[in-house]
């Protein structure tokens, strides 16, 4: 007896449907997206309780008639391709005519829309069955209304992640989908009230500001280029501007956010000695390309697209940013002048500012750890410095090159894992509240979780301005210190705080090893070598990378043919 059976449309979009909708804020791309090839040029995104509750969108684009707001909801229908040639040259947001149908499937749609000079349309589909149609007062335009989203699949309501996330993940799709469209006057509002908006006046630095935070544009750098057909117009934020992720690296194409990981890690590599180690600045790279030259139907969310050429246009991105960056040196700040300058002449400068505690001559910063388990470095003769950057040592053993650099961030870094290790660190108030170059994004979380902020030592005012912050953290390391627990609190909800101090303390003494160019003196070559004895792991830096590196008499002799 055959036992295959064909599923019903309702099933079969509902399956269908997880592909194109996980999470809350895939509605609102879709939903925006509709709007855009709508061609509105105001759009406005109404969240309740992180998309839970509803999710608005209204748009003023040319809406739909009476038949096409019933056949929106069918699944492959849609106005924007007709046959297969189509797919060659899609200019659209969307084309595969299933967004609206696998959104009404999990959920309750409300959908009025109104076309010029025609009366308004109300539509309702429940779970994918249609309810109801009638007449409805609007402007000219569409308003889609979602609520009781995954009401009918369990399974995946229980995967929604933590609140914080979800609305993460809706400000990050606002964002790309403004800075995609900066022609296009879009407003967000979460719970009532307006999170971000744009102006939609094509101009990209008050877009770039509206997204990022005011005076993000300070010190960017534009270039355009037009090559083998392809248009690239590049925003590069100033690499001061140093973010712990890669996420506000964007790529878009043709008006379309994709995620393409050669095309970022051409940006980082085009930024690459302007930036600290582990840092990734803010830039958005701009493509306008012949659609013949591009395969977007990759994948239903259509993030991924398939270039003809993607690594020759990889390396463009890269030298055009290397390029910008290179001609704006007037606007890199001067310790950045320096690395790049250091990286030609193999001399990176040292900051020695470890705080009086541990550069202080007389008192061994780390009195309380068990000298007898911690490794230990041989007895070092100071030899002289080579190069500006390796000091030279010997002993009966051999002789050795310490990597100054290497060397002042394991100390760096094992004195904030050791400070931030207590949980309680007292806290150092602000005479003046101090005003941060943080992100509109990371106020926003700063403000929603006071709790967690103070309970690692950092007090905020109504303006979100900082007025305490813990008492071991140099005033100069505040931005890099809020902007990790930021990103982890986003991803995580919580401030692990080992992982804290893991990354915090690399973040940190990174930043602060390249801060000043300062000549060592002799006792500051005895202050690293006795801070560097004490640490826990003094033979690598943070990163991996060795503080010391032995040569021995038999290795130099086989050198000189001596020995064999
Ligand atoms: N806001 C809107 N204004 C006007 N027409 C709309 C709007 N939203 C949807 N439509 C119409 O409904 C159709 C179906 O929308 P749907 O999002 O399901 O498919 P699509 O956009 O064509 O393709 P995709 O599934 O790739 O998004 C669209 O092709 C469009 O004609
Ligand atoms: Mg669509």
């Amino acid at each position: 007896m055959s036992i295959i059976q064909q599923m019903n449309s309702k099933l079969a979009n509902m399956i269908a449907a997880g592909e194109v909708v996980d999470r809350p804020a895939s509605v609102v791309k879709e939903l925006v997206e509709n709007s855009i090839d709508a061609k509105a040029t105001n759009i406005m995104i109404e969240v309740i309780d992180m998309g839970m509750g509803s999710i608005i969108v209204t748009d003023n684009g040319m809406g739909m008639d009476f038949l096409d707001a019933h056949l929106a909801f069918d699944r492959h229908a849609t106005s924007k391709i007709m046959d297969e040639s189509d797919l060659g040259h899609i200019m659209t947001l969307g084309f595969r005519g299933e967004a609206l149908a696998a959104i009404a499937s999990v959920s309750k749609v409300t959908l009025k829309t109104r076309q010029e000079n025609t009366e308004g349309i109300e539509v309702i589909y429940h779970g994918g069955i249609f309810v109801k149609d009638g007449t409805s007062t609007l402007n000219q335009g569409t308003v889609v209304e979602i609520s009781d989203l995954f009401y009918n699949t369990p399974a995946r309501f229980k995967y929604i992640k933590s609140d914080l996330a979800e609305r993460q993940a809706i400000i990050d799709i606002f964002d790309r989908l403004a800075l995609a469209h900066p022609n296009i006057r879009l407003t967000l509002v979460m719970d009532n009230k307006t999170i971000k908006s744009t102006y939609g006046t094509n101009d990209f630095y008050s877009l770039i500001d509206q997204i990022y935070g005011s005076k993000m544009t300070n010190g960017m750098t534009i270039f355009e280029q037009t090559v083998q057909k392809i248009h690239i117009t590049g925003y590069l934020l100033s690499p001061q501007i140093a973010r712990s992720r890669k996420k506000d690296i964007s790529v878009f194409v043709n008006g379309r956010y994709i995620k393409n990981y050669k095309l970022v890690q051409a940006v980082i590599d085009g930024y690459h000695s302007f930036m600290m180690v582990g840092k990734y600045p803010i830039a958005l790279i701009h493509l306008e390309i012949d659609p013949s030259l591009l395969d977007v139907n990759v994948h239903p969310q259509k993030y991924e697209v398939k270039f003809v050429n993607e690594s020759i246009l990889a390396y463009y991105i890269e030298t055009y940013v290397k390029e910008a960056l290179l001609k704006q040196t007037h606007q890199i700040p001067e310790t950045l002048k320096n690395i790049s300058k250091g990286l030609d002449e193999t001399y990176i400068p040292l900051n020695l500012n470890f705080g009086e505690a541990v550069i202080s001559e007389s008192k061994p910063v780390y009195e309380t750890q068990n000298t007898e388990k911690t490794p230990k470095l041989p007895d070092l003769e100071f030899v002289g410095i080579f190069s500006g950057t390796y000091i030279l040592f010997q002993n009966e053993e051999g002789l050795y090159l310490m990597d100054q650099h290497a060397a002042a961030e394991r100390i760096r870094y094992e004195h904030y894992f050791n400070s931030l290790a207590h949980p309680n660190p007292a806290v150092k108030h602000l005479l003046f509240p101090h005003h941060l170059q943080l992100t509109s994004d990371d106020i926003s979380v700063i403000s929603n979780h006071p709790k967690k902020m103070n309970a690692v030592g950092f007090y905020f005012n109504e303006q979100n301005d900082l007025v305490g912050l813990p008492i071991w953290l140099n005033d100069s390391e505040v931005e890099i210190a809020i902007e990790a627990m930021v990103s982890m609190i986003v991803e995580k909800d919580a401030i692990d705080l080992a992982i804290l101090r893991d990354k915090l303390a690399k973040d940190i003494s990174c930043k602060g090893a390249i801060k000043a160019n300062k000549a060592l003196s002799l006792s500051e070559i005895n202050s690293i070598v006795k801070n560097l004895r004490a640490c826990e792991n003094p033979y690598t830096c943070p990163h991996g990378r060795p503080t010391l590196i032995k040569l021995s008499h038999h290795d130099i002799e086989r050198m000189f043919k001596r020995v064999v």
